[in-house]
């Protein structure tokens, strides 16, 4: 009988399973009502009184490495399963890390949202531009150095096609295919050929508005801007506007606003003069709207453009305009509460 037992050890230790229904059918087997251990178990009143111990040892010996050998094949089959569930493609993977809105575009969105509030829908054109849309239409002279290569990034062996250096180039693109009244805000992509550093990249974004109707006066753009600043900046926002140049519009203006982080006694960010600037405007100079094809005798207009950085940078005071552009999730995490 010990042989038989000790060939059946040596049986046990080489037992295998395929899943859990043959790790039951293996310990029904051994260790049973029927099975192999209660088989010798009733064969042991047979042993010789001087063997029993021997004999009995032995089968305990054999029921605990069956035991062990079962336990062992169960653990295995959860290991097995577990490596299944990894598998799940179903299973909502935790934590749930939410992305969020880019800073850029929380400011360009709320941007949209004043003036659509205001009238002004949405009008788009392309980033790779032709000279027409982007100067000529804009009526920028032939020799205008912003056509210049300092600027410009042209597209290689088509000296007509640049990469659009602002977004006033939609302003042409609305009016050649749309009569008046015009009221769009066009945000867009641009590129400048600039060296990229804290305050100047080759590319930043910008939001061109542009109002074409009967009657249209330098007061209603005032206005307009007023509103926006307020909307943008808070209710006590000042503006201040001062005349400047642009090709396509007469007169000009660039417009300040009373610095929103010191309230206009004088800090750092407005260089102590308590103002900021943030956009260009002016009445759409009638060369352009003739050259767009809107009759300048019977429609006048208004038109303003502003840096989307510009404006985030008062809004959440960023230092390096890189930053917009490294996607840095320490950086865009700042921005989770303003989502
Ligand atoms: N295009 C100008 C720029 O890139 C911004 C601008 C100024 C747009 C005055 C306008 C405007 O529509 O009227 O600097």
């Amino acid at each position: 009988m010990i042989e038989k037992i000790e060939s059946l050890l040596e049986e046990v230790k080489t037992l295998l399973a395929a899943d859990a229904k043959e790790v039951e059918t293996l310990r029904i087997r051994y260790l049973g009502k029927k099975g192999v251990v209660n088989d010798l178990m009733s064969e042991f009143h047979n042993v010789p009184a001087d063997r029993k111990r021997e004999v009995g040892m032995k089968l305990n010996e054999l029921k605990t490495a069956v035991q062990e050998k079962i336990n062992a094949l169960r653990q295995e089959m959860l290991t097995h399963e577990d490596d299944h569930l990894d598998l799940d493609l179903t299973r909502t993977p935790y934590p749930v890390k939410l992305g969020t809105r880019h800073p850029l575009s929380l400011v360009k969105n709320e941007i949209i949202d004043i003036f659509s509030r205001l009238g002004f829908s949405l009008a788009s054109g392309p980033e790779v531009e032709d000279d027409w849309h982007v100067f000529s239409s804009m009526n920028f002279a032939p020799d205008h150095p912003a056509r210049d290569m300092q600027d410009t990034f042209f597209v290689e062996q088509h000296p007509d096609i640049v990469l659009r250096t602002h977004t006033s180039s939609v302003q042409s693109r609305v009016m050649e295919r749309q009569q008046p009244p015009i009221r769009v805000i066009c945000p867009g992509r641009v590129y400048r050929n600039e060296v990229i550093s804290a305050r100047a990249h080759c590319f930043f974004h910008q939001v061109e508005g542009l109002y074409v109707d009967e009657d249209v006066s330098f007061t209603d753009l005032k206005q307009v801007l007023l509103t926006f600043a307020r909307e943008m900046f808070g209710p006590d926002t000042k503006i201040r506007l001062r005349p400047s140049y642009f090709p396509f519009t007469e007169p000009s203006a660039e417009m300040d606003i009373s610095c929103n982080i010191c309230g206009g006694k004088g800090c750092n960010l407005c260089k102590n003069t308590g103002w900021v600037e943030i956009l260009g405007c002016g009445m759409v100079d009638p060369n352009v709207l003739d050259a767009n094809g809107i009759d300048s005798t019977k429609y006048k207009g208004y038109a303003f453009g502003m840096g989307v950085e510009r404006i985030a940078n008062l809004k959440y005071q960023v230092k390096d305009l890189r930053m917009f552009s490294e996607n840095d999730v320490r950086f865009l995490d700042e921005f989770i509460s303003a989502n």
